[in-house]
């Protein structure tokens, strides 16, 4: 017998659930019968972040898969996911995405949903994230650091560069939620000392991937945005903020135009 919806969120609600009333339609949704759902709800309370136990969550209106030690997709990032994709739409098909440090790949897989005709390369360092990205994105997955694993042949003519790469400045990780601390990798989430390290490599990197008029988008937070675009500027890149003041969101991209 499936408990019912308000025994069920009361459950939630004491564990600290936040949202106790989504997340009780959405694990009795899930749930085939009452012995997964009170499996799924132990490993709620026992503070195991949602998305791990359904195995997806949503990203513009995707449904991305999301295993155990992959970063959760964060609803900030569709600000980045909805900018690069509007570079990719300004540039002539086929539009050729490279999304780095891809996790799941939810930010590659929005682009491509958002925007027809787009040649999709994905790469991540962690394994576990390849593998996971290998389910929801419509393209090449590859693994290894940054640029080092994709085919050569793409140097000079990569229409778009995106990344959510880590950006947490390392002394700023105790802070974050459990949740996140917990059960995601810490190199998906530790930016070294300032948290710029890896979008300093991205963004050094682009102008050698990257066509003429084509462009690189990462996020990082508010204060972050003027050092990033200052790395942008650097390397010779064209730079401009995206803010989204309701979901606390960031994002800097940058035209290259040699
Ligand atoms: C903040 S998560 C973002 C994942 C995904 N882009 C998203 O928005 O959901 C950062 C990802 O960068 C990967 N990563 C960290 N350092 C990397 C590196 N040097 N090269 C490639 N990937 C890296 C991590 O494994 C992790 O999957």
């Amino acid at each position: 017998v499936i408990p019912d919806a308000a025994e069920v969120e009361n459950r939630l609600r004491a564990a600290g659930c936040v949202f106790a009333g989504d997340e009780a339609r959405l694990l009795i949704g899930d749930a085939s019968t009452s012995e997964d759902l009170e499996r799924m709800l132990e490993q709620r309370c026992a503070g195991v972040p949602l998305e791990h136990i359904l195995g997806w969550t949503e990203f513009c209106a995707l449904r991305i898969a999301v295993t155990p030690g992959v970063f959760v997709p964060r609803p900030r990032t569709e600000l980045l996911a909805r900018t690069a994709a509007g570079l990719a739409a300004s540039m002539p098909p086929p539009r050729i995405v490279v999304d780095l440090c891809c996790g799941s790949g939810a930010v590659g897989a929005a682009v491509a949903a958002l925007v027809p005709e787009v040649e999709l390369h994905a790469a991540d360092a962690d394994r576990r994230a390849v593998d996971c990205a290998r389910s929801n994105v419509p393209g090449s997955v590859y693994h290894g650091s940054l640029y080092e694993p994709l085919p050569a042949g793409l140097r000079g003519r990569v229409d778009v560069v995106v990344a959510n790469a880590p950006y947490v400045p390392t002394a700023e990780i105790a802070t974050l939620p459990a949740e996140a601390r917990l059960h995601e990798p810490l190199a998906a989430l530790d930016g070294g000392t300032d948290g710029l390290a890896i979008l300093r490599e991205v963004i050094a990197g682009a102008p050698e991937w990257l066509r003429p008029g084509g462009s690189v988008a990462v996020e990082s937070s508010e204060a972050q945005a003027p050092a990033v675009v200052a790395a942008m500027v650097t390397v010779g890149l064209a730079a401009r903020i995206v803010h989204d003041e309701e979901f606390d969101a960031t994002a800097v991209a940058g035209v290259f135009s040699p």
